[in-house]
């Protein structure tokens, strides 16, 4: 709580003060302060890690959040670290956790690191470096990753869900986000027999969309757009026996497609129509409404 009240140079200055030196010497965009460990099993808890999981932790530490997932849920894990030391210490607590054959560390600098092939990725940096970090996560994360990150946020990029963890009398904020598809653009399919040719433009921020559609060239209005990693889910109404009724479509995104089901009832009968969505590729949009902004407070 008292956090929330203090301007952030001093929260800084508090939480990573004895640090700081230490990361200036050795060139650290971050300085190095463990995750305490009720912070860690939160942080493992939000992203519902198990054991299909591969869980990347970009600035490693220690290694606790990488091999906590390995020990606790049978995940797979890799860290990167820039400092020598700590991936020395990661090998080590590998070692005495009985997990070396589920984690690998690597002495790599996490902005060269390549991590394409996380399904959950953890982090405790700073805003301004998430904020640096952030194009490379949207563009190389596939849609559908969790990302966790303790205390530090991602600027116009809102969490999906946050919750807090109290530690000796201090609040630790700990965010998640779902890597988005991008399904910004111009899409088009038809439906039924005789066919409505459907035309919808969507607009996206972050994981946010919003979208107008047009059946047989009428403004038809979309109800409840959602995206939740690859997942679209919206509602329309469209006229049956002089009534309207809600037509829901759900579908997975990938690439320049929407792969899914049209569901509705009419006439007392349950109705299951596949949809199969294409997007022009040029009305694609970057989704990072706030790409290249970086922050005033930047340690090296
Ligand atoms: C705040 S600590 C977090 C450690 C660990 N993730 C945890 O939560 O316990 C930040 C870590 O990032 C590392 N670091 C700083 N700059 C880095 C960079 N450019 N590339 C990789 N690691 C970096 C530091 O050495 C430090 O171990």
């Amino acid at each position: 709580m008292i956090k929330r009240l203090l301007p952030a140079f001093v929260l800084l200055a508090l939480m990573f003060g004895p640090a700081y030196e230490a990361a200036q010497q050795k060139q650290l965009d971050v300085p190095y302060v463990p995750t305490k460990f009720p912070v860690v099993d939160e942080m493992l808890r939000i992203a519902k890690i198990d054991k299909a999981d591969i869980v990347y932790d970009l600035g490693c530490g220690d290694g606790r959040l990488v091999i906590g997932a390995a020990q606790k849920y049978g995940a797979r894990g890799v860290g990167f670290d820039i400092d020598p030391e700590r991936i020395q210490e990661c090998k080590e607590n590998a070692a005495k956790a009985g997990v070396t054959n589920r984690v690998q560390f690597f002495e790599q600098d996490l902005f060269t690191a390549d991590f394409h092939e996380a399904t959950a990725m953890t982090i405790y940096l700073l805003t301004s470096v998430n904020l640096k970090l952030r194009p490379k996560l949207l563009r190389e994360l596939r849609p559908g990753t969790r990302l966790v990150s303790h205390n530090f946020g991602m600027g116009e990029w809102k969490a999906d869900e946050s919750s807090e963890v109290m530690v000796d009398d201090i609040s630790h904020e700990v965010y998640l986000w779902v890597i988005p598809a991008n399904i910004s653009g111009a899409w088009s399919w038809t439906m039924g027999r005789p066919a409505n040719k459907c035309e919808m433009n969507v607009t996206q921020a972050f994981q946010v969309p919003a979208g107008t559609l047009k059946v047989d060239n009428a403004a038809t209005e979309i109800k409840d757009l959602t995206l939740k990693g690859d997942k679209v889910r919206f509602v329309i109404e469209r006229p049956f026996e002089a009534k309207l009724i809600p037509m829901v479509f759900e579908g997975k995104a990938a690439g320049q497609t929407i792969i899914g089901t049209i569901k509705f009832q009419a006439g007392g009968k349950e109705f299951s129509w596949e949809w199969k969505a294409g997007r022009n590729p040029a009305t694609e949009k970057p989704i990072d409404a706030e790409a290249g902004r970086t922050s005033s407070f930047v340690l090296k």
